[in-house]
């Protein structure tokens, strides 16, 4: 199987970005642990700054039947647009929203995702052990 995990705007920042909200991990230790817990399978990971490029990669997994771990970083709270392309995953492979602080215990901007409602599940404020929780449903399922 091969599973697609996607970040979205500024977590090209861990490790610098507000350590004491998400901790001291980089991207790339996210990246090192995710692909540890994967073993044999494929991940494709990718992070982005904009839009655009997220939806096209979610439409790369709605083609090819990948499910997706999702970080949509603050695309979570604003983005219709990127909820009507994971639509077509949550019809098919689905997708996990990951966070890695407890956006319920931050500010009421924070407390409102446009994906959730389509997600298989959401998992908020265990730092990068999310991302594996989420690998480890995808592989048992
Ligand atoms: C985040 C939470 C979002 O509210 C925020 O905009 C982020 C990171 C998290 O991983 O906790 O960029 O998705």
């Amino acid at each position: 199987m091969t599973i697609l995990v996607l970040n979205g705007p500024n977590l090209n920042r861990l490790g610098k970005r507000q350590p004491e909200i998400y901790g001291s991990e980089t991207l790339q230790d996210v990246e090192t642990r995710i692909r540890a817990a994967a073993g044999e399978e494929e991940i494709v990971f990718f992070q982005s700054n904009h839009e655009g490029e997220l939806i096209e990669q979610v439409h790369r997994a709605a083609d090819e039947r990948w499910p997706v771990i999702i970080n949509p970083g603050g695309f979570t709270h604003t983005s219709v647009a990127l909820r009507d392309a994971l639509a077509e995953v949550a019809d098919g492979a689905g997708f996990v929203e990951v966070h890695l602080s407890n956006v319920h215990a931050r500010e009421a901007f924070r407390q409102h995702s446009y994906l959730s409602p389509i997600a298989r599940g959401v998992i908020a404020g265990l730092g990068s052990y999310g991302y594996v929780a989420a690998l480890g449903y995808f592989l048992a399922h």
